[in-house]
């Protein structure tokens, strides 16, 4: 379907591919992962045509169409919503403008033209082209009375739909996507991932959402070391068997044959575990193929995230009463009821984001509730992880004296202990030493994650945890949460990270909560607690 041949892309001295040569294979999904800036950008923008590499070729098979998913939220504002759509498939769009156009100006000479044309657009399913968008814009809730408006006349939520609606238009050979679900909700990514699951054609997508690589993925497309590797199965699978096959060449006293054979128990658990999910039908073609052969050991450094308490806390955790703040006239939340118990792992959600966000830095005590109070149970220690933490970095400071301040301890303050923590969170040697105002978004975030580590709380507050982060690092995060004791409070729209930490679901809303003893899935599929949110937001009280 699409072949890269002797690819090679250098910026400078940096050479981000060297001689690469693979290809993509119609009816596959590819999810392609890499650390940041390991290129996986730039390879999109490739084979996408929208940038040259520094020598070799793409090529498309003949008389195939590739769409790619617009990044630019306002590339089409000045065109209505309905044709937004349409102009995703170019081809069709031309030949539609040619017709217009020769009608506007209708003589014999172009009657014959229009009726070549007509024939063309026929054979593109053309006549069926804007009812075909209609039903795209719809099903991802952009409602028909929108579909005449400009699109900058929508907000920034429906626009990225509607963006998405074209880049699925006239279902593309080869569908290119970079990081989808990133300005989704969690009821479009849903739907993305039902649609992709059963999408026959091939795509090649960008991704840190582990649930959403799961649930689409036939192939992990692994970008290291200047080169790009496929390997078949998910993410999970990418992961645990690599895990798995790197812990294998540790054992150097077990016999080749017994490693083979660990590693078909493996595929034989994985793959049933995969045939009793919801995606069991749409990826049977995956679990196929899974073989031995092509494990291989993990290269990949994860950093250390390891939270330890203290000590623990006592049954008193944290009690919430009659909570209620507001922003620019709007509520926020009101009557906010929370009594947290010992061992409590919540995932606190809200439609509006910042109602989640108002919600940590009042019971943190850096902002104030309108009405309302809360109490911590005096056993406990809190640590938190804010949305925005620029206030931490505004100092010039070595990483180690960025870290010192929040040593415990004699031992803690010594530089060779710092700088251990900083190398297990892959801040190694001269890193160590980087100014902590320099650092990248996700950098920054591994400094956080090492400063809560040193607090050695037991009760975790989490806003938006995975923001900046690699999957490396995410994945490693949401497995030291998994096993963490303590109490969490979490907030996130990484499917995966809620999904495999919450026990326990509070939904912060303009009318109150909504409190449930499940997991995220359960929640968000309940008949009657969807109801339930609808009632909740509408009326403002
Ligand atoms: N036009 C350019 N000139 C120089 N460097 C670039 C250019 N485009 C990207 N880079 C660099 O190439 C690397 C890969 O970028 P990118 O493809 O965006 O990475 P990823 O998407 O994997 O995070 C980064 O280090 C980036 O800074
Ligand atoms: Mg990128």
């Amino acid at each position: 379907m699409l072949s890269v041949s002797n690819l090679s892309v250098q910026f400078g001295k940096r050479i981000l591919f060297d001689e690469v040569n693979t290809q993509f294979t119609q009816g596959n999904c590819y999810g392609i992962i890499g650390a940041n800036g390991a290129g996986k950008s730039t390879f999109l923008k490739i084979i996408a045509g929208k940038k040259d590499p520094t020598s070799g070729q793409v090529h498309l098979e003949k008389g195939k169409r590739m769409s790619v998913l617009e990044q630019n939220h306002n590339a089409y504002d000045e065109y209505p919503v309905l044709e937004t759509v349409v102009r995703g498939n170019k081809e069709l769009f031309a030949i539609k403008s040619q017709i217009d156009a020769l009608y506007a100006d209708y003589t014999d000479e172009n009657a014959e033209k229009i009726g070549e044309l007509q024939v063309q657009f026929e054979e593109m399913n053309g006549w069926s082209a804007d009812s075909d968008a209609a039903a795209l814009l719809s099903n991802l809730g952009i409602s028909e009375n929108h579909h005449y408006s400009l699109m900058s006349d929508l907000d920034g939520k429906q626009k990225v739909r509607v963006l998405l609606a074209q880049a699925l238009f006239g279902n593309p050979d080869v569908l290119v996507m970079d990081e989808p679900t990133n300005d989704l909700d969690y009821e479009t990514i849903s739907w993305l991932e039902h649609f992709l699951a059963n999408y026959d054609n091939c795509v090649i997508v960008v991704s840190h959402d582990r649930h959403f690589l799961d649930a689409v993925c036939t192939h992990i497309s692994d970008i290291d070391f200047g080169k790009i590797n496929h390997f078949s199965g998910n993410y999970t699978f990418w992961y645990e068997s690599s895990q798995l096959a790197a812990r294998q060449r540790a054992q150097q006293n077990k016999k080749a044959e017994d490693k083979k054979k660990e590693l078909e128990e493996f595929i034989r658990r994985f793959s049933a575990n995969v045939a009793k999910s919801k995606q069991a039908t749409s990826r049977k073609k995956m679990i196929d193929k899974l073989n031995v052969s092509e494990i291989k050991p993990s290269s990949r450094r994860y950093p250390a995230i390891i939270f330890e308490r203290e000590r623990e806390a006592g049954d008193q955790i944290l009690n919430v009463e009659g909570l209620a703040t507001s922003s620019e006239g709007e509520t926020l939340f009101s009557n906010v009821d929370i009594n947290l118990n010992k061992g409590d792992k919540v995932v606190v959600f809200s439609r509006n984001s910042r109602a989640t966000t108002a919600f940590y830095e009042i019971i943190n005590g850096n902002a104030k509730a309108e009405a309302g109070n809360y109490q911590w149970g005096v056993t406990t220690i809190q640590s938190y992880l804010p949305l925005d933490n620029e206030d931490f970095f505004r100092s010039q400071m070595s990483l180690v004296d960025w870290l010192r301040q929040w040593a415990q301890t004699e031992e803690e303050r010594e530089e060779v202990f710092l700088r251990g923590f900083l190398g297990k969170m892959l801040f190694s040697g001269e890193e160590a030493l980087k100014q902590s105002s320099v650092l990248s978004g996700g950098e920054k975030v591994r400094c956080m994650l090492s400063r809560m580590m040193m607090l050695r709380a037991n009760v975790i507050m989490l806003d938006e945890p995975t923001n900046h982060l690699d999957l490396e690092s995410i994945t490693a995060f949401n497995n030291s949460l998994k096993n963490f004791k303590g109490t969490v409070l979490l907030t996130t729209h990484d499917h995966e990270f809620a999904q495999t930490v919450g026990n326990r679901i509070i939904e912060l809303t303009p009318n109150g909560v909504i409190d449930r003893y499940m997991t995220f899935d359960e929640y968000m599929n309940d008949k009657k607690i969807k109801e339930l949110r609808e009632k909740m937001y509408a009326v403002e009280v």
